[in-house]
């Protein structure tokens, strides 16, 4: 998702709804030690709920369904729509990996007929949409079932739309902005980051912008989201430590966005927990189903909570660093992510310290243990421990970024609505000395 405008019901981020979200905000707070009895180490305070100053929503129209073999549960629940023909619209390297085919053969043994179409490439640009459109309308379906990643995901979501609603597609970006509700879509993750297949939102790639827009809308997310772990079962390990780093991404940006709710903060803490538990041991085998659906559960966890509270810095940065350099999503989060932490521990230290132990770091706090601040930054400590682990790189410079590139992508990035709802008040010279961190 990345850089909408969703609107929520507490849209305005006025000053004041700032200064009340999360109990740590304040800078003041850098240095100072909690003052908390030893030898038990405290949790601490919860972040306040922010006093029902302003209503707020949570609001997701997917209806989940998951467990081993649910993708059996896609054809008859194709066939209630009264649907003919089913597009499954999947990419090359799921289809080699011969997933698509319990989902056609559930669609089949309805008694319906499907078609497997996978012409989809990672980073969707809006010409692949197009293609998958006139393939959608010139054969007569009326039901689409995406089965693959986040990239797969979206160009089904993106053609959905177009089904129903002119083109261009470029003119919908922003938070609702089309009027006619999308063709009828499902979907299947087959990754374990994006959670697509329950955020109202898509990305798609203008290549000739070299820009990553969003479009948003509770119309654009799927009406099921299945989530087989039968389907990420042998994901590739940079696969699964990519997207995975991509969902912790959501989580923890959720989880530190000034959106933030209870009921959101709930589901990216327990994502958090889930993601964290699951990501070393799923990288190492992706054959343990326990981990696997550890894995997929904890992304689509994150994307309910994500779906209501936006991100921040880490994705208005990542979608540049794929625009510009190719650099696949999941990765241009992981690079960024302990930067951005590091820098916003300063706004919210209280809610860092609950994620780093969401991450199982024992924070020694109190009398003759670490300051607010030093436990604060032990979350980020603990993602880079967690990247060396799962083989992410650590620097932008490894993946062959140009240095020169950086204020253009910064200019980039201060144009996501991200940005505004991050924690900390964020400048452009301070988004380019973040990319300069990371390099
Ligand atoms: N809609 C949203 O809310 C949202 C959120 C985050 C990211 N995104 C977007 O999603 C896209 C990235 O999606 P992604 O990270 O899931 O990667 P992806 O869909 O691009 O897939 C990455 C690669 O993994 C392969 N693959 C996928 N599943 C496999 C499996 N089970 N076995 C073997 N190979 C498999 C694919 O063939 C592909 O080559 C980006 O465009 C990103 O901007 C969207
Ligand atoms: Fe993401």
């Amino acid at each position: 998702m990345e850089s909408t405008t969703a609107t929520q019901t507490q849209t305005a981020t006025s000053d004041a709804n700032v200064k009340t979200t999360g109990s740590g905000n304040g800078a003041s707070a850098a240095t100072r030690a909690i003052a908390a009895p030893a030898p038990a180490p405290p949790l601490p305070p919860s972040a306040p709920l922010r006093s029902g100053a302003l209503p707020q929503t949570f609001y997701n129209p997917t209806r989940v369904i998951w467990g081993e073999g649910c993708a059996a549960q896609v054809g008859p629940h194709a066939a209630k729509l009264g649907a003919k023909k089913v597009l499954v619209l999947s990419d090359p390297g799921v289809v080699r990996a011969g997933i698509p085919k319990s989902v056609v053969e559930s669609i089949t043994s309805a008694g319906l007929e499907a078609e497997v179409y996978s012409e989809v490439e990672p980073d969707p640009r809006i010409e692949i949409v197009e293609k998958a459109l006139e393939h959608y309308r010139s054969g007569g379906f009326d039901v689409i079932v995406a089965v693959g990643g986040g990239s797969a995901m979206d160009t089904a979501k993106a053609a959905a739309i177009l089904a129903t609603n002119p083109s261009p597609l470029r003119q919908y970006e922003g938070w609702e902005k089309f009027a006619n509700e999308p063709a009828p879509l499902f979907a299947l993750p087959t990754t374990v980051g994006t959670a697509s297949e329950v955020t109202p939102f898509l990305v798609i790639t203008d290549a000739a912008a070299k820009f990553k827009f969003t479009i948003g809308s509770p119309q654009a997310a799927p009406r099921i989201a299945f989530l087989d772990p039968l389907l990420v079962l042998g994901l590739p390990g940079n696969v699964t430590a990519a997207t995975g780093m991509d969902a912790l991404t959501h989580a923890i940006e959720s989880y530190t966005s000034l959106l933030s709710t209870p009921i959101s903060e709930g589901l990216a803490l327990h994502a958090i927990r889930l993601l964290s538990a699951n990501i070393r041991t799923a990288v190492a085998n992706s054959h343990n189903v326990s981990a696997m659906n550890g894995m997929l559960v904890g992304a689509s966890v994150a994307g309910l909570a994500f779906s209501n509270t936006r991100l921040g810095n880490v994705h208005a940065m990542a979608h540049p660093l794929g625009a510009f350099w190719k650099i696949p999503h999941g990765v241009a989060n992981a690079l960024m992510l302990p930067h951005v932490m590091e820098y916003n521990a300063l706004a919210c230290p209280v809610k860092m310290i609950e994620i780093a132990q969401s991450m199982g770091e024992s924070l020694p706090l109190g009398v003759g243990g670490l300051t607010e601040h030093e436990a604060a930054l032990r979350a980020p400590a603990a993602v880079r421990r967690m990247m060396a682990d799962v083989g992410i790189p650590l620097r932008l410079r490894d993946l062959g970024v140009d240095k020169a590139s950086i204020p253009d992508m910064a200019q980039d990035a201060m144009k996501s609505a991200n940005i505004a709802i991050n924690p900390r008040k964020t400048t452009i010279n301070e988004i380019i000395g973040l990319y300069e961190k990371a390099y």
